[in-house]
């Protein structure tokens, strides 16, 4: 069956797209207000672009009363927040944060998260998370009225040392961050657990560049 998009409404595209493009990693943003009060949101229409310049993009849609997400409001206010990614432990309390609470609001003070000082921002991290990257917005792309493009530079990433295995080569032990990822509304989620190995074939004696 062939879905033409210019011939559908919005939430029947979101529909379509959320449930097929699975799993999507979770960013759970921690960024500050105007008067350095932090708040907390995940974001799953996130992912990493590139790593020269190592650079994230985020979607972030508005409210469905079509108010602008603190989340938005603060990256265009001062640019600075942590994406902290989220494992198995810490699901249920992105999850909380993830509310329509009022603006201001506190949300790891709802969900009971801890947090610690990042190293290069002012918005802390998550301290539960297995993998924190503290980032500064380059640029904010307006798509429509209600969903807007975060584009931006990862400044340092913090890595649990649990799940650091050689850290002068920076490997890191990737089963051990247990990170679930979202998968189609309402509500579903992967854990990434169930893993296989396949290298890419060399090709005319050729050995494949790496992506
Ligand atoms: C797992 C998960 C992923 C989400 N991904 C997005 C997203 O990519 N874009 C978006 O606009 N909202 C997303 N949301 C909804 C926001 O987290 C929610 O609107 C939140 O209240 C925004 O908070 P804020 O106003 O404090 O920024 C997601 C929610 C969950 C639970």
């Amino acid at each position: 069956m062939f879905f033409d998009f210019e011939a559908l409404q919005a939430r029947n595209r979101y529909k379509l797209l959320t449930a097929t493009i699975t799993p999507r990693p979770i960013a759970w943003i921690v960024s500050l207000n105007d008067e350095g009060a932090p708040n907390a949101a995940p974001f799953s229409f996130f992912n990493v672009v590139c790593a020269d310049p190592a650079t994230i993009c985020l979607g972030i849609g508005s409210h469905a009363d079509g108010r602008e997400k603190d989340t938005l409001a603060n990256i265009r206010a001062n640019g600075e927040f942590v994406v902290n990614l989220v494992s198995e432990a810490d699901a249920e309390a992105m999850n909380i944060t993830a509310a329509p609470f009022a603006p201001g609001t506190n949300e790891l003070l709802e969900a009971g998260v801890s947090t610690a000082p990042a190293s290069r921002i002012k918005p802390p991290r998550i301290a539960s998370s297995p993998v924190s990257l503290e980032c500064k917005a380059v640029e904010v792309v307006d798509l429509s009225e209600k969903n807007h493009l975060v584009i931006a530079s990862i400044l340092g990433m913090h890595v649990a040392d649990h799940a650091i295995k050689n850290p002068e080569r920076y490997w890191i032990d990737t089963a051990k961050l247990e990170l679930v990822g979202r998968m189609e509304s309402p509500g579903w989620y992967v854990r990434t657990r169930d893993r296989f190995m396949m290298k890419v074939p060399e090709a005319g004696g050729q050995t494949p560049g790496g992506v």
